[in-house]
């Protein structure tokens, strides 16, 4: 296989324009393919870095009909704030387009006809759910039904999202339509399929065999697929919004989303390369990079070279280093329920703050396993690593220079053995770096880049040169020119990781261009260049402002709950004499105390009507006894009695419970007799 690549064409999942993007997003994808880009740029090498919004699929449809707009005008909505976001965040687009653009769609639309005018593609008619009222066949996620599972009656033709499990449509019990609530018939429906059968033998050998270098959870889920047998997958779709499939007799019909989506990559190159494009794709000399989360992987891994190689002309990629998942406080991100830092949110409420986003996604990235994003560890990278090392060594590094040399770099004199031990660790930081930025392993690539800065900070708390100012002015010269020029090294490091910080840092010591070939050296900076005043690159996170973070997610999810309130499934039916059997009667409340050492137990002295009884409850978390002396009741009269902490309970009082687990005794609507009888 060819290793002699001479450009490299970076790709990034094309995020659904149905929403607007959030850190998952940022972390899964385009946080590691940019640093990929700008490591390489900064090499000079020839990159390529393709991305845009994905605008077709149900979903887009679904939002369109409950907001009472048109699908495009939901993806023209997204489609700006997710260019906006990446814009935002430093992410070097080379093209930032969309799937509703006519080079895509003819794009897309060629390279079907292609494949299908080779026969690449088999024609299947089967049975699907037809909505006779809508005159239209049923996407998956346009009918809903009971779970045969669980029960649940608002599952979906795909899945049901109370028990988790995937579902057919044919799977439903009583399944009704979204669009009319009528129940849909089964229809016959012709649809085009990729027979990935026939793509088996090629992809096993091209991935299991060529391609052990895969990350670790990329080769497993392709070797897990691959062992269970390919099957033929649909490439179309009965659906008004997407691109119409080129055949004729295909009325009503569009490519599926995932058979245009990837071809995006190939569009969006076209859109920014019309005459330059091919070499991208078709020559062997590009090593093509798709860099996507874990669930796309199948579409990448499998699905689009399969597409790719039906069609003939294109190269397949060299490597798809995707992400887990990144959760958010314990819980998986989710556009639907709002549970997400979504990244517009997070720019208005820490303006300036993109590298801390970026050095925290990295540093806690989803490489190998899913990880949880929480506002503690954001707080505590930023305080301990960014605020603590890597700003205070920066820091002190060009306050000392002004102090002590008006801002000019000092001269570096002759270097002690402690000197040179220094400037032998951080030497090797460029290879650590580069090695690991090599293999997609981004985490430990940065890890490795703040080394230089913990080097830094430990040699000039070791040195002290303030200390050494009072009698040894020529050691300080030396001490300070080997600080600028680790601060300098830091500048270059961090450049493709926080873009921000370096083009700071770089303003600060004034250095034109970065060049990756510098890095490790210490003559960066020529004696006496004129550095800038200081100026803090990273701030401390208060307490405070990480309270309201949290605060947020806790209205999120108060909300979602409210949002999801359903009441229990009502017990089996009972007979009227099961109903006469409970005498229930209205008490008025003479006492109500505490029952010592119990937390939940009150113990009420009641007025039945007949005499004065006592019931225990357990309602002393929702009541103070104050509240409820002089009140009626509704209570179980004939209950047998039963002892709580040793008192004997004559009865239950009724109390309704809320969906968040709050009691609310009940009391008779207008005052009545003690002892009167509840019917
Ligand atoms: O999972 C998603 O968000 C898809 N829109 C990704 C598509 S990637 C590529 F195929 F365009
Ligand atoms: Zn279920």
């Amino acid at each position: 296989m060819s290793k002699n690549f001479k450009r490299t064409l970076i790709t990034t999942a094309l995020p659904y324009a149905n929403g607007p993007v959030h850190i998952g997003h940022l972390a899964g994808v385009y946080v590691p393919a940019d640093i990929y880009a700008r490591y390489l740029r900064l090499k000079g090498e020839e990159v390529l870095m393709i991305g845009g919004s994905d605008e077709h699929g149900v979903p887009i449809t679904i939002k369109a009909k409950n907001e009472g707009i048109t699908p495009q005008d939901v993806v023209d909505r997204y489609h700006g704030i997710i260019k906006k976001s990446f814009e935002d965040f430093g992410i070097t687009f080379d093209i930032y387009s969309r799937t509703t653009s006519d080079i895509h769609k003819k794009t897309a639309s060629d390279i079907f006809r292609t494949i299908y005018d080779k026969g690449g593609f088999i024609e299947k008619t089967s049975e699907q759910y037809y909505d006779e009222e809508a005159k239209q066949f049923l996407a998956d996620r346009y009918i809903t039904g009971t779970c045969p599972h669980c029960k649940n009656d608002r599952a979906y033709g795909d899945q049901c999202e109370a028990c988790g499990t995937s579902l057919n449509p044919t799977d439903l019990i009583n399944p009704r339509s979204t669009i009319s609530g009528s129940n849909p018939v089964l229809k016959e429906t012709k649809h085009w399929y990729l027979p990935l059968d026939q793509h088996e033998a090629w992809l096993r050998k091209w991935i299991l065999e060529d391609h052990k270098e895969w990350k670790t959870n990329v080769y497993g889920q392709c070797k897990s697929w691959l062992d269970m047998g390919l099957q033929p997958r649909a490439v179309s779709r009965d659906l008004e919004w997407g691109v119409p499939v080129p055949v004729e007799g295909a009325e009503g019909k569009v490519l599926y989303v995932w058979f245009d989506a990837p071809i995006g990559y190939i569009s969006n190159t076209i859109e920014l390369l019309p005459n330059d494009w091919e070499k991208w794709w078709k020559s062997e000399d590009s090593k093509i990079v798709n860099f996507i989360g874990k669930d796309n992987i199948v579409f990448h891994c499998i699905v689009f070279p399969a597409m790719l190689k039906a069609e003939g002309s294109f190269q397949l990629p060299e490597n798809v280093p995707a992400n887990e998942f990144l959760n958010l406080e314990g819980d998986k991100i989710s556009t639907s329920r709002n549970w997400a830092v979504w990244l517009h949110e997070y720019l208005e409420e820490f303006p300036g703050k993109q590298d801390v986003l970026r050095y925290v996604l990295t540093a806690n990235a989803p490489e190998t396993k899913d990880n949880d994003f929480t506002w503690k560890d954001f707080q505590a990278r930023n305080n301990n690593e960014l605020v603590a090392v890597f700003g205070n060594f920066v820091n002190r590094a060009l306050v000392l220079t002004h102090k002590y040399f008006e801002g000019k770099v000092p001269a570096c004199g002759a270097l002690t053995d402690y000197d040179k031990s220094t400037l032998a660790e951080f030497s090797d930081v460029k290879k650590h770096v580069e090695d690991y930025l090599n293999i997609y392993r981004f985490r430990d690539a940065l890890k490795e880049a703040m080394n230089l800065a913990r080097i830094g900070n430990k040699y000039l708390a070791d040195m002290e040169p303030w200390k050494l100012a009072k009698t040894d002015m020529e050691r300080v010269t030396t001490v300070m020119n080997i600080s600028l020029q680790i601060t300098a090294n830091l500048a270059i490091a961090f450049e493709p990781f926080l873009p921000f910080t370096a083009a700071k840092l770089r303003d600060l010591l004034g250095i034109a261009s970065f060049d990756w070939k510098q890095l490790g050296s210490t003559n960066i900076l020529a004696e006496g260049a004129q550095l800038k005043e200081p100026i803090l690159l990273f701030e401390k996170i208060e307490d405070a402002t990480i309270e309201a973070q949290v605060q947020k997610l806790l209205d999120t999810k108060k909300a979602n709950d409210e949002a999801n309130y359903k009441a229990n499934p009502i017990q089996p039916n009972i007979e009227f004499d099961d109903f006469t059997k409970l005498d229930i009667r209205v008490g008025t409340v003479l006492e109500c105390s505490k029952v010592p050492k119990a937390d939940k137990l009150l113990q009420f002295k009641i007025d039945d009507g007949l005499e004065t009884r006592t019931i225990v409850s357990g309602i002393a978390q929702h009541y103070k006894p104050e509240e409820l002396v002089g009140k009626q009741v509704c209570f179980i009269a004939n209950l047998a009695p039963r002892k709580l902490k040793g008192i004997e309970s004559q009865g239950m009082i009724l109390s309704a419970e809320n969906n968040d687990g709050s009691l609310a005794v009940i009391t008779p609507e207008k005052l009545v007799k003690p002892g009167s009888e509840v019917k």
